[in-house]
């Protein structure tokens, strides 16, 4: 059975979607495509139908990354379509968390922070690089890749 990923930010418009696209990319180059699937969505429902921002998607560009998910909300089914929930700050996964008690049943779904993956932070938050500049982008690159490499390194124990 493949392992289902859902990665989830805010607005699906800047970190979420490339954690998905960074993660898809690794997929592809360890050739772990059968073995995993991978998507996104936000919290928040502004964004819905939009590409991703265009400063995230240049950035992951320049590293050969293509980001060409379209942004949507999380729902209840996810709850039950996915193995893994993980998120990006604490707010997404107190929200995360908070829309799961809508359920009022057991899930299928875990829902962790992803950088509880990491090895080189302490932090469990991926900062919104929303409101920022062009650094912000490419540190929000640097943490989902390592973070992510770490994940598929625990996924293939399993
Ligand atoms: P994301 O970033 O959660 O990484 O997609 C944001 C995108 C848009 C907004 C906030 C965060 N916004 O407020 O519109």
């Amino acid at each position: 059975m493949k392992k289902k990923l859902l990665f989830v930010c805010l607005g699906n418009i800047c970190r979420s979607p490339a954690a998905e696209a960074i993660c898809s990319y690794k997929l592809k180059k360890y050739q772990l495509n059968n073995y995993c699937e991978v998507d996104s969505a936000g919290t928040g429902a502004w964004h819905v139908g939009k590409k991703s921002d265009s400063r995230m998607r240049s950035a992951a560009l320049s590293r050969g990354i293509i980001i060409e998910s379209r942004a949507r909300q999380i729902t209840l089914d996810d709850f039950n379509a996915f193995d893994l929930i993980l998120t990006m700050d604490n707010s997404n996964f107190a929200d995360v968390e908070s829309l799961s008690r809508e359920l009022k049943m057991p899930f299928k779904a875990k829902i962790q922070p992803l950088l509880q993956y990491s090895n080189n932070t302490d932090s469990l938050e991926v900062p919104d690089p929303y409101y920022g500049g062009e650094k912000g982008f490419e540190d929000v690159l640097d943490l989902l890749d390592d973070a992510i490499e770490q994940l598929l390194v625990e996924l293939r124990k399993f």
